[in-house]
């Protein structure tokens, strides 16, 4: 009897063990800000990899392109001493937090998963903190893209354009067919996103190094500064009285339903028009920013993993950013997103044209010196900088008495600010 007893509470003992092996699968907190049609399908995609791991999902959706709002949220949870277990944190954005000693280091994920092959290292340098991996990168997004809907072109008799001459001329053609030329919305980070673009095609790729990543004063002050200034205010000129505060994917949606002839904007517009059904090369086209076919302008998405307590939590944590990294996963997000996988050496072949003409062009400007981080998506300066620049190229918009010799003063004085 004793015997039987003893066998049965050893038994008993197994069995809990072997449960709690089980309920060791963990909770993954995310905060993202992928909101829109296309971001919310790729963000879907990246849940179900982890739940197919075992893991939950806690989802810390804060929406606002760009991520402005998101990284608002973020800091007040940090400063209470509630990280989530990962963030969409990016570029120089990833060490202003490491240097905080709030994230963790992955690094065992990332040697047994040999990221330091699998990435180039323009990519694997932005994801560490003194050698250590910190963050795991999602996708490469191209920044200088211009969305054009061919219908809309068809009935204004416009040329896609593939200089900033040629731009305004389809403008004009497309005023006068009366519909909206150029789809935007006034919100600082699309305004930006519009900037780099001219300032990469009037400027080219020495003037937007040396100005926008270097913030050299006197490249600030140029004659090419003030033209880069001007031909950017002219845009302005072929946007709806609607467009202040209007959210990206609602300008992207006048382009799908042809109301507006074209975006600048990044292939997360890729994410919408694919989400709405339609495809690249028929429904719309997509063309390098004008001026600026043999330059690209980065955009690495990523999430930062936070130190976290508990070990379910940490081992749930390291899934996600393996789960991140692995090939299965970087092809099906993309195709959602809009973007390409960051892993070196993936196979293209699911992906559309516009994909293909991103890869290769990634490919060919990094070994011309044509690559360059966007600034407007947090990849080259300091949060603190970038947010000030920002903020005056968006008053040099909104404003009617803001000449661009000032607004160059204005962006000289934020390029300090640290
Ligand atoms: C992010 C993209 C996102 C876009 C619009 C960019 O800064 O990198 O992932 O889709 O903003 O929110």
């Amino acid at each position: 009897m004793q015997q039987i007893k003893l066998q049965s509470t050893r038994l008993a003992g197994a069995l809990v063990l072997a449960l709690t092996g089980l309920a060791q699968a963990g909770e993954v907190e995310v905060l993202h800000y992928w909101t829109s049609g296309g971001e919310a399908k790729a963000a879907a995609s990246l849940k179900a990899t982890l739940q197919a791991k075992g893991d939950s999902w806690k989802d810390f959706a804060v929406a606002g392109g760009g991520g402005d709002s998101a990284m608002t949220v973020l800091k007040s949870r940090v400063v209470s001493g509630n990280a989530p277990a990962a963030a969409q944190i990016k570029g120089p954005s990833i060490q202003e937090w490491a240097r905080e000693g709030v994230l963790a280091n992955i690094d065992d994920v990332a040697k047994a998963e040999k990221w330091d092959e699998a990435l180039p290292k323009v990519v694997s340098d932005i994801m560490k903190y003194k050698g250590s991996y910190v963050a795991a990168p999602v996708n490469v997004h191209r920044v200088n893209w211009l969305w054009i809907n061919p219908e809309a072109f068809k009935k204004a008799g416009a040329k896609v354009p593939a200089s900033w001459d040629e731009f305004f001329v389809a403008a004009e053609a497309l005023k006068k067919a009366g519909l909206t030329p150029v789809a935007h919305g006034g919100q600082n980070w699309q305004d930006f996103t519009t900037f780099e673009s001219v300032a990469l095609g009037v400027g080219g790729v020495d003037f937007y190094k040396k100005a926008l990543v270097q913030l050299d004063p006197a490249t600030l002050a140029s004659p090419t500064m003030e033209k880069v200034l001007a031909t950017f205010k002219k845009v302005k000129d072929y946007t709806d009285k609607n467009a202040p505060g209007r959210d990206w994917n609602l300008a992207t949606a006048m382009v799908i339903k042809g109301e507006a002839g074209m975006q600048l904007m990044g292939d997360w517009a890729k994410g919408e028009f694919v989400a709405a059904g339609k495809q690249p090369g028929k429904d719309f086209v997509c063309v390098a920013a004008p001026g600026t076919a043999a330059a690209y302008t980065f955009n690495i998405d990523s999430f930062a993993m936070f130190k976290l307590k508990g070990d379910d939590k940490v081992k749930a944590q390291k899934n996600l950013a393996a789960a991140i990294m692995s090939p299965e996963f970087q092809e099906t997000f993309s195709l959602n997103k809009g973007s390409i996988p960051v892993r070196l050496n993936m196979k293209m072949d699911k992906f559309d044209d516009c994909a293909k003409a991103s890869g290769k062009d990634f490919v060919a400007s990094a070994k011309s010196g044509g690559l360059v981080p966007s600034i407007a998506h947090g990849m080259a300066v300091p949060s603190a900088t970038e947010g000030a620049i920002k903020d005056v190229v968006s008053q040099f918009w909104n404003s009617d008495k803001m000449s661009a010799k000032d607004a160059m003063t204005r962006i000289a004085q934020a390029a300090k600010t640290r």
